[in-house]
């Protein structure tokens, strides 16, 4: 990987140290996306690709190289915008600039060069190194301000300054509220995760020149968090293969083996070319077993943890059902955000895959909740509503021909909803609604808005909307859902019975560290009971727990 970018020799050193996030705050003058009208999904996915396209991040000396590389660029091509960002402890600096068209960053990429007795393969892409002047530059004029507003900021808040932000919020709706506004994915991270993409898209482009590589998942649903992963799905046919009236036809490889070894192969071969061939790229590891065969690897110049896979377009179109969800009510994303953070810290939800339930799942739960409460005013429509409402540019089928067709442009869904709860009380339902679920008996449906029968015994059923034949939590364990259920029980109780505002009060109360809460409830069990232990002892109690559960998660 060094050796393919000398320019990046310096990286070495940003394996070895955690990494801090300090991306650049948005610059002012691009719109607060708030703001910005309903774009659908796939438009919205065109728009950011199209800004990649026309981007490059450019390694610098530190955020005041702006002036000169806007001098230079500019002298190239129309800027419409830079963004400053740093990676690592001992920071690497980089800047992405975007140029008003394609035609400016061809010219951006004519004038590019390889460095003469460089060590490395002479890779192009969308990322590059400014290197210093050979000659003396004349005094750089003052530069149009409103171009180069770049305020740095830490995107990643740490734990501490999180919850003191929450403990000065007004009530636990401000504090869910806060905790979305300063944890969310801000518009530099989507930028860099498009860029990311676009390296992958161009890096096989030649042999398949309709190739694109969609981003899916948190990164573009409206559920990440800054630092969330990347899902890519490369597609490599043309959404639409134009076979009409050509008369000259692209011989082409046979299949040579079956679908699933054939996808298999191809992802291993994937693997090697991002390894070998592109530029900051590492990690990578390959998991081809998987029902999904995925490619997981590390872009350290956009500092971007990657899954790549090729098989099945669906989690593009479950990421549009998410994201008209969320745009559907202002109050979805923010409560998504308060349960997956309590989730975590209550050990509910794993960034590894394993027999617990995955932030996908824990999503669909609040999903399906919000359409079916128990004030019985859905804030929510079911998605068997938006398949009814469908129209012909809604039409869309997955490889295997199911439907996937629902409403896309959420604007013309008129009904409003009566519910009017605040978050606070949404959230306190939810734990309420899940403490009482008959998760024995019943499958979570966003189909329907009542919930159905499960059709077959896996601890913990949610249907998949889109591919129903499937459960979206079947490698959750029957121990797992006993831990939900218990866990949801303890939030319910813990928000409901605080009396005053501590330091940890309302939200902060359920995003404290998962042991001293688990410690407070077992002093406060064994009180109530009159069987008062001493603290220590169930501190012991709890490691003795853990390290059973470690081991049996090592195996
Ligand atoms: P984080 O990465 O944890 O921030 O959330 P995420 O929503 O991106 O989850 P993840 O990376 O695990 O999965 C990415 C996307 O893949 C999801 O949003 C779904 O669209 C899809 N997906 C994940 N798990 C499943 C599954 O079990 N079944 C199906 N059908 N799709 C899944
Ligand atoms: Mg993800």
């Amino acid at each position: 990987n060094l050796r393919n970018a000398s320019s990046f020799l310096c990286l070495k050193k940003t394996s070895k140290y955690k990494t801090v996030r300090h991306f650049s705050v948005e610059n002012k003058l691009v719109k607060d996306e708030k703001s910005e009208k309903f774009i659908p999904f796939l438009q919205r996915i065109n728009l950011r690709r199209s800004e990649a396209r026309r981007s490059i991040v450019v390694q610098v000396q530190s955020s005041q190289s702006f002036k000169e590389l806007y001098a230079y660029c500019n002298s190239i091509g129309k800027i419409k915008y830079m963004f400053h960002y740093s990676v690592g402890i001992e920071p690497l600096h980089f800047i992405i600039v975007e140029f008003e068209t394609d035609t400016d960053i061809t010219n951006i990429k004519k004038s590019s060069i390889f460095v003469e007795g460089s060590l490395g393969l002479p890779t192009q892409s969308h990322f590059v190194w400014f290197r210093a002047a050979h000659k003396k530059l004349p005094k750089l004029k003052q530069i149009k301000s409103t171009c180069l507003q770049i305020e740095n900021g830490t995107a990643i808040k740490e734990e501490e300054v999180i919850n003191q932000m929450l403990s000065k919020s007004e009530n636990i709706s401000d504090q869910i509220k806060t905790l979305h506004e300063i944890t969310k994915l801000n518009d530099v991270g989507t930028r860099l995760r498009f860029l990311t993409a676009l390296q992958i898209e161009d890096a096989v482009n030649g042999m398949f020149p309709h190739a694109v590589a969609y981003p899916f998942g948190s990164s573009v649903n409206g559920y990440g968090k800054m630092g969330c992963d990347l899902d890519l799905f490369l597609k490599l046919a043309a959404d639409k293969p134009n076979s009409e009236n050509g008369r000259l036809v692209f011989h082409c490889k046979p299949l040579n083996g079956s679908e699933r070894t054939m996808n298999q192969k191809y992802m291993e071969t994937l693997g090697d070319l991002i390894y070998l061939f592109l530029p900051g790229c590492g990690q990578v590891r390959r998991i081809l077993q998987a029902r999904v065969p995925i490619v997981k690897y590390q872009q350290q110049l956009t500092d971007v943890e990657c899954d790549v896979s090729m098989t099945n377009m669906s989690g593009v179109h479950m990421s549009d059902f998410l994201y008209i969800m969320g745009e559907q009510d202002d109050r979805v994303r923010p409560l998504i955000f308060a349960i997956r953070k309590w989730a975590n810290i209550a050990g509910i939800t794993n960034s590894s895959p394993g027999r617990w339930i995955s932030n996908f799942s824990l999503t669909l739960l609040v999903l399906a909740f919000l359409q079916n409460p128990l004030s019985g005013k859905p804030v929510l429509p079911s998605l068997n509503k938006l398949s009814e409402l469908s129209g012909p540019e809604d039409k869309f089928q997955l490889e295997d021909g199911t439907d996937v067709s629902f409403l896309r442009d959420i604007r013309k869904y008129k009904t409003k909803t009566k519910n009017t709860d605040s978050l606070e009380q949404l959230l306190k339902e939810f734990f309420e609604y899940y403490a009482h679920f008959d998760f024995e008996n019943k499958a979570v449906c966003l189909n329907e808005t009542v919930n159905v029968p499960k059709p077959e015994f896996s601890p913990m059923y949610i249907v998949n909307p889109l591919e129903r034949g499937l459960n979206v939590s079947k490698n959750v364990s029957s121990d797992e859902v006993v831990r939900f259920k218990n866990e949801v029980r303890n939030a319910a109780w813990m928000l409901e019975s605080q009396e005053s505002k501590s330091t940890h009060w309302g939200l902060l109360s359920i995003l404290q560290n998962k042991r001293t809460n688990s410690i407070l409830q077992a002093v406060s069990a064994h009180s109530q009971q009159g069987r008062l232990v001493e603290v220590s002892t169930l501190f012991e109690r709890e490691d003795e727990d853990n390290k059973k559960q470690n081991k049996r998660s090592n195996v």
